[in-house]
């Protein structure tokens, strides 16, 4: 798929089929994500893959905003070190490149996606850090979840020329 017809006709899945993800399209989904900029280049994330039932399901238990994870088939936690990278700030900017570059491959492989909410909410990074056994240095920045698409959303105009300023505001 063109990079600008991935860009520009992504939106967020939140209704799945039941088919199954390959082994072969996650690796794809995770190799995009670790290729994204990331400050100094520290590439400070992990990702955990969710691929149980009771373990997806548990994601919707912690966050409420996560109702579509029932009918999900994966989920991604996209998570920061901060023992790669100290400064908070710059770990959630690497992770949130990471986790829209997942996105964009995600779209790209006719599958669909939504990203949903972890940090800075402390319930719910406590709650993931707790339930999947995360080490204290590992910050669940963002969950992705995923599935072959139940629902069709369409691209919608975005281009706003009112918020371009052109050498000072
Ligand atoms: C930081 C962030 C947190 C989000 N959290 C949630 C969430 O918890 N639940 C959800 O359904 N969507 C969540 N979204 C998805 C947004 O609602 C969605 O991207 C937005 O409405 C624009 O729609 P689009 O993705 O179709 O372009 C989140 C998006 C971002 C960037």
């Amino acid at each position: 798929m063109d990079t600008m017809e991935t860009i520009l006709n992504r939106r967020s899945i939140r209704k799945y089929t039941n088919q199954k993800i390959s082994g072969e399209q996650i690796e794809t989904i995770l190799k995009a994500a670790m290729y994204a900029p990331s400050a100094m280049n520290y590439q400070p994330w992990h990702f955990v893959v969710i691929d149980e039932r009771e373990a997806i399901d548990q994601i919707f238990k912690i966050n409420p905003h996560a109702e579509m994870l029932k009918e999900a088939q994966l989920a991604i936690i996209v998570c920061g070190d901060s023992k790669l990278e100290m400064n908070i700030d710059y770990l959630v900017q690497d992770c949130s490149a990471a986790t829209q570059n997942a996105l964009l491959a995600i779209h790209a492989l006719g599958l669909g996606a939504v990203w949903v909410s972890s940090f800075p909410n402390k319930e719910t990074v406590e709650g993931i850090r707790s339930y999947y056994s995360l080490p204290e240095n590992i910050v669940p920045v963002s969950i992705i979840s995923l599935g072959y698409p139940a629902e069709k959303v369409k691209a919608e105009e975005r281009f706003n020329k009112s918020r371009i300023h052109k050498n000072k505001w």
